[in-house]
């Protein structure tokens, strides 16, 4: 059934569980993740960010996931609105049906400038005064997602922010994150530890100095009854992205969130765990491996397959790492 993003993220925290938000942009990786749900019997959340509805068209994405969510009616399924970059975006996320939105005021509605902390406060109350209205959930963000490596946002066309990015601004302070969430009022707050979009978070495995997993223990304890939520958390698996070289691709040396750093997070208090790259590294090294080992294929359902297979198995692994599988 479809169900708020407070309904699961409640349950997680009473149980002190995480969830994975998979990034959804089409049937195959709709499929793959409820193929997997339904395996682990595990909650699901499926977001959409404004690059899936451009890609898709509203309309469709809308209509996938109603039929993900009539094919498996025991499942609780949230349809999340990803970074919403404006209340607008927002308000026709809510009128199209999303039970949950993300507003994120982090940033001015050109995805890309860092915004002050009044317009963030000002643009996510209101949009939480809305979407509460009609019983749906709210995910704001305070702090600017960059890795504490770089000090870039990481990704190049979607969101984040443009240049670098101060030390201060990638780590989200504690005290502000209170005051954040006793004037919006929102069910879940996306905090800035070191991580960022993309693929290319780090030249090397993350240690302690490029990702503040201890900064989420603090907000945690002084907010212990606000979701928080990891976004950039892509553990970019090494495997795959091996695969996807010795495959014809051109991808460079990188690493991502290693998993057990995301465990160590939700028990310090994260229950939303954004993933996006994981699955588009998977699909793609699955992709590229199929059509250079049959060429004489040329069904693209073979291919795609193989790329759900490999979508499906990524869910199934986040879903019990995170401790949620079980948990429909
Ligand atoms: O927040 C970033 C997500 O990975 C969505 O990426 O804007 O390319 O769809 P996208
Ligand atoms: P990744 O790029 O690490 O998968 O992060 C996705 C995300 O945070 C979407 O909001
Ligand atoms: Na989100
Ligand atoms: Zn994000």
């Amino acid at each position: 059934a479809l169900v708020s993003l407070r309904q699961v993220l409640d349950q997680a925290a009473e149980h002190s569980y995480g969830v994975p938000a998979f990034n959804v942009n089409n049937l195959e990786q709709i499929q793959a993740i409820l193929q997997a749900a339904q395996a682990c019997q595990s909650p699901v959340i499926l977001q959409a960010s404004a690059g899936a509805r451009s890609y898709a068209g509203e309309p469709f994405l809308r209509k996938m996931i109603e039929a993900a969510v009539e094919m498996y009616p025991d499942l609780p399924i949230v349809m999340h609105q990803d970074h919403g970059a404006s209340p607008a975006v927002c308000m026709q996320s809510i009128r199209s049906g999303f039970s949950s939105v993300m507003m994120d005021g982090s940033l001015l509605a050109d995805a890309k400038t860092p915004a002050s902390y009044e317009y963030n406060v000002d643009v996510t109350r209101r949009v939480a005064e809305m979407a509460h209205a009609v019983g749906v959930s709210v995910e704001g963000e305070l702090g600017c997602l960059g890795s504490l490596e770089s000090g870039m946002a990481g990704e190049e066309d979607g969101v984040g922010a443009e240049g670098q990015l101060t030390h201060e601004q990638m780590l989200t302070d504690p005290q502000q994150a209170v005051d954040f969430v006793a004037k919006t009022g929102v069910d879940a707050l996306a905090i800035a530890i070191g991580t960022s979009h993309g693929a290319y978070k780090f030249t090397r495995k993350p240690t302690g100095d490029i990702l503040a997993i201890e900064r989420i223990a603090e907000i945690h304890r002084a907010l212990p009854n606000t979701h928080l939520v990891m976004h950039g958390a892509s553990s970019v698996p090494q495997e795959w992205l091996a695969i996807v070289r010795e495959f014809g691709g051109d991808m460079p040396e990188t690493y991502g969130v290693p998993v057990e750093e995301i465990q160590r997070g939700i028990q310090f208090g994260v229950r939303k765990i954004n993933i996006d790259t994981d699955i588009r590294l998977a699909m793609t090294g699955a992709l590229r491996r199929a059509m250079s080992q049959d060429r004489r294929e040329f069904d693209p359902r073979k291919f795609l397959k193989a790329a759900t297979q490999a979508a499906r198995d990524i869910c199934e692994a986040r879903f019990q790492a995170f401790g949620c599988a079980g948990m429909a």
